[in-house]
């Protein structure tokens, strides 16, 4: 029985502290693949590949320097790039990993008002994050979601503001 204990506390622990987000609350959005794909690269240090989705307003009010709108989401799809014998990456023409396999789904959603019970510091400012599998369930992971995007406040703690105004600048 105690033994029992003593083992379920790093579960509960890591249930915690390190949930990676609150899928609680973020929920993944139906049907976001329909939405604009404004971008399609390798991420920034890491091997993997992401594809981003939003809908036209977010893309158009962070264009324009407005408030991001109610209601906005970002999914960001991570895919594991395919390998050689040697486990290296294997790069396209113009240097893009060539997709292997779907890994996870990204989310975050911006509220205006979060329920109270939602945690302060699972936000980047009113940015919630979730991180789904590709059966579009909650995936367990120890990323600290907040605290990354946190340093981005300057810019609507958004990493890929820069795409996402040169997609509106493409489609004029
Ligand atoms: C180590 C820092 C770091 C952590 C932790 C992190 N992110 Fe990000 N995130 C990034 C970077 C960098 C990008 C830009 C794309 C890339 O290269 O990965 C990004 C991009 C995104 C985007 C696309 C919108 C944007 O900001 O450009 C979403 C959605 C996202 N992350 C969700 C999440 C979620 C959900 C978690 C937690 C499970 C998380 N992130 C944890 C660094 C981080």
């Amino acid at each position: 029985m105690k033994l029992k204990l003593l083992l379920m506390i790093p579960a509960l622990l890591s249930g915690f502290a390190f949930a990676g987000g609150t899928p609680e609350f973020v929920a993944l959005p139906e049907g976001y693949n329909k939405q604009i794909n404004y971008m399609s690269q390798n991420r920034i240090g890491q091997e993997q590949f992401a594809k981003m989705y939003a809908r036209q307003n977010l893309l158009q009010a962070i264009a324009d320097g407005n408030p991001v709108p109610e209601g906005s989401t970002i999914v960001m799809e991570v895919y594991e790039p395919k390998r050689d014998r040697d486990n290296n990456v294997i790069k396209g023409s113009g240097g893009s990993y060539l997709i292997d396999h779907k890994k996870a789904i990204a989310v975050m959603e911006y509220r205006n008002e979060w329920p109270a019970a939602m945690p302060a510091n699972e936000r980047a400012g009113n940015w919630g994050f979730a991180l789904y599998g590709t059966d579009g369930k909650p995936k367990a992971n120890d990323l600290d979601c907040a605290a990354c995007h946190w340093q981005l406040r300057r810019v609507n703690y958004l990493f890929t503001t820069v795409p996402m105004k040169n997609h509106i600048a493409s489609s004029h």
